[in-house]
């Protein structure tokens, strides 16, 4: 018998709640992988009070002795994932199953001086992104002048690589004014390569033998749909490709080999960074979602732009996916409103228009509003616990999506969920 990848993505903006919502489905998992992203990411967990943030190691964590992968897919920047192992370690979880591709692409310190120039050359249409050097990281990729952590074993190979990338860039840095040093990098990966080495495996080997073994996969997205370099709001995007289909390429599995796609959704909607927003609130709700759901970037402090769910968005995203059943998170958050809206339509001349022309000149959003409910539904563990205004919204969400809805998060922490039979 052989056995399956369950696949977790975002299907909106980013920061939907995936990292919370992967603690919960690691029971049943045998392994669980990070397919893509880097330490762009910032994924909590909250179990009995204890939080943690990952940026690059899957949300796994609190469920020892599973392996945990950071897949081919990645992009890794050492230092600060040294940084986040000992972070792990001093809570006191085993960092010897975490587990790394050697295929994984560096992130080094030219790429974040890349991404700093790149957002300067663009002025006003600046992406936003989290300053990580990611995008130069995957250009770096594809361009086929990156740098691979398996290139530490072998560490003429490193050096010769970093100094030929750096030689790629020199135009540029110089242009820009950075002066970087690829001998200086050489030197400080050396330094790391001892923290880095046990940790590298052929993670295509990890996740194959456990398939064929029958066990359960569980992929880990980073990001979100609407952030895929591919489908998401182009150029106001991230540089990977984000959706499901981001897990085959990330972590060495086939299309026939995946099982079902979660995605995973905020009842509202948050955008952290530039791009089109149209369901964004510029008035005292937005405020109060922000300060009630805590949206500031869990990595970068940043507030997040928050607004009301965007169905046109949602619905394209679960079918880009494949979703298969939704998770709704910080439905809590909304409490307290006398009313919620939901985009259910972008118009342009009267006409409605799709999902690629979101911030075009002259489409606006059509809003359905639904009443609000003042009950805290935080303790709220049955769908029978929810109000009955709260459940129509919910019951909404899924038609307007034609997606099921699986589970329903009220509260950070691991128990606050109701799980729909
Ligand atoms: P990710 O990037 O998709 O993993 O999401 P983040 O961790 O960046 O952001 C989600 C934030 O919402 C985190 O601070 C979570 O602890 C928190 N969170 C997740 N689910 C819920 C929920 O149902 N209610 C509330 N109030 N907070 C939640
Ligand atoms: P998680 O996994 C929210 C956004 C940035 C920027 C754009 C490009 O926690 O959901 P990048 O640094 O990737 O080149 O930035 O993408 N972005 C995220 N927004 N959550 C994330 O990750 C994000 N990762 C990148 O804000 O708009
Ligand atoms: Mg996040």
């Amino acid at each position: 018998m052989s056995g399956e990848v369950t696949v977790v993505v975002g299907v909106q903006w980013g920061d939907e709640g995936k990292g919370r919502i992967v603690d919960v489905l690691a029971n049943d998992a045998d392994v669980i992988a990070r397919f893509g992203g880097g330490n762009n990411a910032g994924h909590t967990l909250v179990v009995e009070g204890r939080k943690v943030v990952l940026r690059s190691v899957p949300s796994g964590v609190f469920h020892a002795p599973k392996p945990l992968l950071i897949g081919a897919g990645v992009v890794i920047d050492l230092a600060n994932f040294v940084q986040e192992l000992d972070e792990l370690a001093a809570i006191g979880i085993d960092i010897s199953r975490i587990k790394l591709d050697e295929r994984a692409h560096l992130t080094l310190p030219y790429h974040v001086a890349l991404d700093r120039l790149g957002e300067q050359s663009r002025g006003k249409a600046a992406i936003g992104t989290t300053g990580r050097g990611i995008g130069p990281s995957y250009v770096d990729k594809v361009a086929r002048v990156g740098v691979r952590v398996g290139d530490l074993r072998h560490p003429e190979r490193l050096a010769e690589r970093v100094r030929a990338a750096v030689a790629y860039h020199e135009q540029r840095l110089v242009d820009g004014g950075v002066s970087i040093d690829p001998d200086r990098i050489v030197d400080e990966l050396a330094a790391l390569s001892p923290r880095i080495l046990p940790h590298l495996i052929d993670g295509v080997e990890l996740v194959q033998d456990v398939l064929a073994r029958g066990g359960r996969v569980l992929a880990e997205g980073a990001q979100a749909a609407m952030l895929d370099v591919g489908f998401g709001t182009y150029p106001y995007v991230t540089s990977s490709h984000t959706v499901a289909g981001g897990a085959c390429i990330g972590l060495g599995v086939g299309p026939t080999q995946v099982g079902e796609v979660i995605g995973v959704t905020k009842a509202y909607c948050t955008r952290v960074g530039g791009g089109p927003f149209p369901s964004e609130l510029h008035d005292e709700i937005g405020e109060r979602i922000r300060e009630r759901g805590n949206e500031y970037g869990t990595n970068t402090g940043r507030p997040r732009r928050c607004g009301w769910f965007d169905a046109v968005a949602a619905r394209f995203a679960c079918r880009l996916n494949g979703v298969g059943r939704l998770v709704v998170t910080k439905l809590d958050v909304l409490s307290g409103l006398d009313r919620v809206g939901v985009v259910t339509s972008y118009v342009r001349d009267g006409r409605a228009v799709g999902v690629d022309q979101i911030g075009d000149d002259g489409v606006t959003p059509e809003i359905t509003w639904f009443p609000g409910w003042s009950e805290d539904v935080r303790t709220a563990r049955r769908i029978q616990d929810l109000p009955e205004t709260a459940r129509a919204y919910v019951q909404f969400l899924e038609q307007v999506t034609d997606t099921p809805v699986g589970w329903i998060s009220v509260g950070a922490e691991r128990s606050a969920l109701i799980e729909l039979t």
